[in-house]
């Protein structure tokens, strides 16, 4: 039997494939409901599943490369938006990159499926919390351009859910625990409390979310009988190039399940075992 037979698969296939970044996001808080229902069927392994292709997302914003973003203060309103637009787009991207870790993959354990669903829903909360923050500046997602380096790592990784776990969640996900406090710093300097309380509350849900990664990470290490931490190097190293060299947030790494071997490692110190 297909998996479009299972209402949780449809609705949450609804939900990437919806081009509208408000109504993704809007969808995607409903999958909160079907979830709490007793047996919401987030068992996705066993059944042919569709072939997937890229989530859907608006045409706007503009994606550039990274390095071409223009850089702007936080003195000014324009700046300001510019800031805020940038984490809306992160959370954007993240609700497609959830929905996708649940519908792309197949033989996972319910929970797996179950688990990556509740980031989505939490990930187009901080979406809608940052977008209505970005409103009361004037600004609208999508008035900037953003940057598409998420997508690039994705698309790297569509073929192996091991790769996506690693990498996504426990790279990607991972550095916005590190250089989320200096941002909220950076707001309540500039007077924005209430941008700084959103990433407040984005920080605290993000440890889960990287701690969701590292939780399968290492499942999956296990059943291919493989050396985590050193899976882990290799898939940085040969994916991502050089390590970075900013500061970690070491406390909430270790929440979200990183080993001190793998934190010696990410902070340059740690023996080199690839
Ligand atoms: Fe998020
Ligand atoms: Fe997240």
């Amino acid at each position: 039997m297909s998996l479009l037979n299972n209402p949780l698969y449809t609705a949450a296939l609804s939900c990437w494939s919806e081009t509208d970044a408000h109504s993704k996001a809007k969808q995607t808080l409903a999958l909160d409901l079907i979830l709490g229902e007793p047996g919401a069927g987030s068992d996705f392994s066993r059944r042919l599943r569709p072939a997937l292709d890229d989530p859907g997302r608006p045409s706007m914003p503009t994606l550039v490369d990274p390095r071409k973003l223009p850089r702007r203060g936080l003195g000014s309103v324009e700046g300001h938006a510019a800031f805020i637009h940038a984490i809306c787009h992160i959370e954007f991207s993240a609700i497609n990159l959830a929905l996708d870790a649940a519908l792309r993959f197949a033989g996972m354990p319910a929970e797996y499926y179950r688990e990556w669903l509740e980031v989505a829903v939490d990930e187009a909360r901080h979406f809608s919390l940052l977008a209505a923050h970005l409103g009361k500046l004037g600004y609208n997602y999508g008035d900037f351009v953003a940057h598409n380096g998420l997508w690039a790592v994705a698309n790297q990784t569509s073929d192996d859910i091991l790769a996506r776990m690693a990498l996504i969640p426990r790279v990607l996900e991972a550095r916005g625990l590190d250089v989320t406090p200096a941002m909220i710093d950076r707001l309540h300097q500039h007077g924005d409390d209430e941008g700084a309380e959103i990433l407040a509350i984005i920080l605290d849900d993000e440890i889960r979310h990287v701690a969701v990664g590292s939780r399968w990470f290492l499942y999956l290490s296990r059943a291919r009988g493989l050396d985590a931490a050193q899976t882990f190097q290799q898939l940085v190293s040969r994916e991502l190039g050089p390590r970075a060299t900013a500061a970690l947030n070491i406390d909430a790494r270790r929440a979200a399940g990183f080993s001190e071997a793998e934190l010696d490692w990410l902070s340059g110190n740690g023996e080199d075992t690839r």
